[in-house]
């Protein structure tokens, strides 16, 4: 393959593309953005049309619409089935961005916005890799875009929709930018995501709110009660304590933990990047297998009593909070789920009732590397890095890509250009322009070598 001056004489436009794009706000989470959230996936449609796609539609699923598109070159050939998302996630706090959330700006080499990297940039990137491919002659395999709109809300409609549409997504490997690589000058490919299971716990001790002097001292508080009753779920190492929730991970060979470990690592900079004070991890791990090979619990959100301003002396009838567990192989979210609340419902005392409501979930999942899509990935990024690219596990969830596996048979390949440090679900979110272009270059080698393997085999 020859080098890509197209991608550079159509740079300013591949950028003012990506940017109308996030200038819509696609919030799947909040119903006030629906017509934002159609509006980009009726932009996508047309984007890919554009680019050279003989047939995109919006598919409707009783949620956000799916975009799909197509390119079948020739029926006999491969074909890769691209997956992304085109919805973000709410851009609160907003008084904590430095430039609007939806207004892309670029500051030293980056473009901060909501979506700029997950998934937007990301997932553009393979529109206009498309876009050159067919421009340029040189698009070795057929292609399918399948871009949703409610990954950062569940996909609640996607399991029924993956089943419901089985040949017309069939595909022969599934590619995706969704996840983070390990530095600009480390390339990777994610062998794994974690799974998660997110539930809301609701305690409650009475049946109102109570003066604080009158009846403090006296009764249950649920607040400080469900503090207890989570400060219990962990223990000194930083282990979980609900028993059997460890009972299913599959530990690592010493072989696969030293491998992941060639990625550099320096916590100075780890911490400094994302501005954290210090690091915490699972007894007997680094701080990387803690985010990532292994399983964790977190409180998301806790809520109760008065938070507004000034001071009411109240003890509340109920106290609330968010909390999610990311899981690894081969724990279940249903397993897990029923664990949880097993042992909530156990540790709290005879004076409470305890309510466990599950969001969503999503299974774990790590991919093969001995497949001639990974080496097809790997020969991809060594050509555009001049280096091989270091497997690593993904510490995120995208719960629609197991379901891939289980219903369409297909093994992901997790091509991420992102970075850890760019702020993903948080203010200021960015992407950099290094990350964007080097990701519109490398992802055609993906094709080529792939095709070009894949001929190879069936000689
Ligand atoms: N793209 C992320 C997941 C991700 C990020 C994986 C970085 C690996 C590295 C995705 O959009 C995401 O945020 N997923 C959610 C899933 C949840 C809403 C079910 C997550 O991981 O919290
Ligand atoms: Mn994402
Ligand atoms: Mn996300």
């Amino acid at each position: 393959m020859q080098p890509m001056p197209y991608i550079d004489q159509h740079r300013e436009r591949f950028l003012a593309e990506l940017f109308e794009l996030i200038r819509i706000p696609s919030v799947s989470t909040d119903k006030a953005y629906q017509a934002e959230v159609r509006r980009a996936a009726e932009f996508l449609r047309e984007r890919l049309l554009e680019a050279g796609a003989d047939h995109a539609e919006l598919c409707e699923t009783g949620g956000n619409p799916i975009v799909f598109g197509q390119k079948i070159v020739d029926p006999a050939k491969p074909t890769v089935l691209v997956y992304g998302h085109y919805d973000v996630q709410p851009a609160d706090p907003v008084e904590l961005w430095e430039t609007p959330p939806f207004e892309p700006t670029v500051r030293n080499g980056k473009i901060f916005a909501r979506g700029a990297c997950d998934d937007k940039g990301q997932m553009y990137m393979h529109v206009k890799a498309f876009e050159y491919m067919v421009r340029s002659g040189t698009l070795p395999c057929n292609v399918k875009f399948m871009i949703e709109g409610e990954e950062e809300s569940g996909s609640a409609a996607l399991p029924a929709f993956l089943r419901a549409n089985q040949a017309k997504l069939r595909a022969d490997t599934l590619i995706l930018s969704d996840t983070s690589m390990i530095d600009n000058d480390t390339p990777s490919i994610s062998t794994g995501l974690r799974g998660i299971c997110y539930l809301q716990v609701e305690v409650t001790a009475a049946a109102r709110d109570l003066h604080s002097g009158i009846y403090g001292g006296a009764v249950y508080n649920p607040i400080n009660t469900l503090c207890q009753m989570i400060a219990a779920l962990k223990n000194h190492a930083n282990r979980v304590t609900i028993p059997g929730f460890y009972d299913d991970v599959v530990e690592l060979s010493t072989q696969e933990r030293t491998q992941l470990a060639q990625a550099p690592f320096d916590a100075q900079a780890y911490m400094a990047e994302s501005g954290f004070y210090a690091l915490q991890s699972e007894e007997g791990y680094s701080p990387i297998e803690g985010a990532t090979i292994r399983p964790t619990l977190d409180v998301n959100g806790i809520w109760g009593g008065y938070t507004g301003e000034g001071s009411k002396t109240v003890i509340p009838a109920k106290a609330y909070a968010k909390i999610s567990m990311r899981l690894v192989p081969n724990q279940t979210p249903e397993k897990i789920n029923q664990l949880f609340t097993d042992y909530f419902q156990h540790l709290a005392p005879p004076g409470v009732r305890v309510k466990v409501t599950p969001h969503h979930s999503g299974q774990p999942i790590v991919t093969p590397m001995e497949s001639v899509a990974y080496k097809a990935a790997e020969m991809a990024y060594q050509t555009t890095f001049g280096k091989a690219p270091i497997p690593q596990r993904g510490g995120g969830s995208i719960p629609i890509i197991p379901l891939f596996k289980e219903v369409l048979g297909l093994d992901a390949i997790m091509m991420g250009f992102g970075l850890d440090s760019d702020a993903l679900h948080s203010p200021n979110e960015n992407y950099g322009l290094f990350n964007y272009f080097r990701g519109i270059e490398t992802i055609p080698y993906f094709y080529h070598y792939y095709a070009q393997l894949v001929a190879k085999l069936s000689k």
